[in-house]
């Protein structure tokens, strides 16, 4: 296991992550997995006026995952869903004051996991067509356990 330096923020949100369960009957639901370390996120949307009035997450990842999961949540809670569609892993990579570099990838997990919740939120009211909700992914971006 490589030495690597995690940010004080990134030791904070993996010691207390925020927003860690599950929503009963979510209004979106998102899930994701990373097929190379197998680490898998789930993330459920409750909307109120356009808006994340309540976010919950659950994962199965590693500690970097944890903290990004953490930090998405409270990154999108309140904000409109238009908004929320447009915080990328790297807002959340900044947001942690930075990954290590074989970690940036853990980041991920987050923007996709939420992208698909709102994604599912929205083909139930019909704003977009099912195919349309597919998981965007990261192409090229292999994640590893070291
Ligand atoms: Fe797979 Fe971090 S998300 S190692």
């Amino acid at each position: 296991m490589a030495q690597v330096g995690y940010s004080k923020k990134v030791m904070e949100h993996f010691m207390n992550p925020r927003n860690v369960g599950v929503i009963e009957n979510p209004d979106g639901y998102g899930k994701v997995g990373n097929p190379v370390c197998g680490d898998l996120m789930e993330i459920f949307i409750k909307v109120k006026d356009d808006k994340i009035d309540d976010i919950k997450f659950r994962t199965f990842g590693c500690g970097s995952a944890i903290a990004v999961s953490s930090m998405v949540t409270e990154m999108a809670k309140g904000k409109p869903l238009d908004e929320a569609m447009k915080i990328t892993r790297k807002d959340v990579a900044d947001e942690l004051e930075g990954l290590p570099p074989q970690k940036m990838h853990c980041s991920n997990l987050g923007a996709d996991a939420l992208h698909a919740a709102i994604k599912n939120y929205w083909v139930k009211i019909g704003k977009i067509k099912p195919e349309e909700a597919k998981p965007e992914g990261e192409e090229g971006e292999a994640c590893s356990t070291e």
